[in-house]
């Protein structure tokens, strides 16, 4: 069963085609890296699979969410997003931050008065997703205060608040130190299985560690997919993007 399905994508701005004929599956419960150079596409083909963006054509169905759905009613659909470039805010505590994620989605975000009920609903996914992130030492420091691995850790738990079913990562580790990398990828093995996961990144140690399967783009169109270990033998990958260092 597919979590995600793009079928012949194009996406372009103005007279420049980013997005060529793209097609790609994700299995449920896959997790899935996207690698390609800069410029490939892949956080344009983010904004278009999580509807921050429309297709100028092709198809894009993920599981159990309606066509053409709004960021909004995706996320509502269980699918999740981590930003390359994240607002965190960084004068309020961790725990404030996630509270806001959490209840963003939550069905009384509406509600002029929310019950108690649902407010300790709220806070009790909060503490969840910032336990998945290792985060609950830190719950009522300012974001501020964090080490730059703990931010983005709390990038990662910020998108888990609202349960997703499918989770896309833009970049989670970048920036980071070898350290706050091996904890990023410790963390992101552990996940739940049945969380299905698109990642997206340039360090190849964490796609390798988190991955089983890879997809590499290039100017807009599939490169090569396969397991990590077809991926780093293939010589079109390895002259387009990998370099000799992986083979
Ligand atoms: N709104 C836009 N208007 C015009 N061009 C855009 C727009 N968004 C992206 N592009 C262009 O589309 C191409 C793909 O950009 P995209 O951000 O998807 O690449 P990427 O693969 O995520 O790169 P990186 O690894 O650097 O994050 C780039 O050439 C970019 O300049
Ligand atoms: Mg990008």
């Amino acid at each position: 069963m597919n979590a995600l399905e793009v079928k012949n994508l194009r996406k372009c701005f103005g007279s420049f085609e980013v997005l060529k004929d793209l097609s790609l599956t994700v299995k449920r419960g896959g997790r899935h890296a996207l690698i390609g150079p800069n410029g490939a596409g892949k956080t344009t083909l983010f904004n278009l699979i999580t509807g921050w963006d429309k297709p100028t054509s092709g198809d894009i169905v993920v599981e159990g969410a309606p066509k053409h759905a709004r960021p909004d009613e995706l996320a509502r659909h269980g699918v999740a997003r981590s930003f390359q470039k994240n607002a965190l805010f960084e004068n309020v505590t961790v725990l404030e931050n996630l509270r806001v994620a959490a209840q963003a989605l939550h069905p009384s975000r509406t509600a002029m008065f929310s019950s108690t009920a649902s407010h300790k609903d709220v806070l009790a996914r909060a503490a969840e997703a910032g336990r998945m992130m290792r985060l609950d030492d830190v719950f009522h420091r300012k974001v501020k205060e964090l080490s730059y691995g703990q931010k983005r850790q709390l990038e990662v738990a910020i998108a888990l608040c609202s349960k997703p079913r499918i989770l896309l990562m833009d970049e989670p580790a970048a920036g980071t130190s070898p350290t706050e990398r091996a904890q990023l990828i410790s963390l992101l093995q552990s996940l739940p299985r049945e969380l299905t996961m698109v990642l997206v990144d340039h360090d190849m140690d964490v796609v390798f560690a988190v991955c089983d399967i890879v997809t590499v783009l290039s100017y807009g169109k599939v490169l090569a997919t396969g397991t990590p270990d077809e991926i780093k033998k293939d010589p079109l990958v390895v002259e387009a993007y990998l370099g000799h260092g992986h083979a």
